[in-house]
């Protein structure tokens, strides 16, 4: 099959590649890039677990074609740390919160926190829920994920986290 050449900016890096058409987001960061911290749950766009930032929108990259991406720039879990190698807020919160536990979704869940984030620094937890209602979690029930996301949001606004009595 004819590949396409793509260029895209990855976590900072321009890479450039030679897909086939029908090669998919996913497989493309997994296998050709070796970045595997986004996860295949589904394969049918139901889990974001395959979630990564894509030209400032989340996007699932089980549902996108690698040679959607040509010009575009992607950031995955792998480039969410801070630029000294310090965990972001939204890793931190996870990690103090307990908002993971098997973790097979907490890559797709800390994409899509960050873009809820950048879109309502300082949401709801009503908002929250809605906003990560795209992503499965089979292990905590939810409440430590918001919990987290509440954590980082207080952090990057610098004002005070205030864990809610359950
Ligand atoms: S693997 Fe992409 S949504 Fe589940
Ligand atoms: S922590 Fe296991 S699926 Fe979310």
């Amino acid at each position: 099959m004819t590949k396409s050449h793509i260029k895209v900016t990855i976590n900072g890096k321009v890479v450039e590649a030679l897909v086939e058409p029908r090669t998919l987001l996913i497989h493309f960061l997994r296998e050709q890039q070796n970045l595997t911290g986004a996860h295949i749950g589904c394969d049918t766009g139901h889990c974001g677990a395959c979630t990564v930032d894509m030209d400032d929108m989340s996007v699932k990259s089980c549902m996108t074609f690698a040679v959607q991406a040509d010009g575009a720039s992607i950031t995955t879990i792998e480039g969410m740390a801070n630029p000294d190698g310090t965990l972001s807020a939204l890793q931190e919160g996870f990690r103090m919160m307990h908002g993971l536990q098997c973790g097979y979704c907490t890559p797709g869940m800390i994409l899509r926190a960050h873009r809820l984030l950048q879109e309502n620094a300082n949401p709801t937890e009503e908002e929250i829920r809605y906003g990560i209602a795209g992503n499965l979690c089979r292990c905590t029930g939810y409440v430590n994920i918001v919990k987290a996301i509440q954590y980082a949001a207080a952090k990057i606004n610098g004002t005070p986290f205030l864990e809610a009595a359950e």
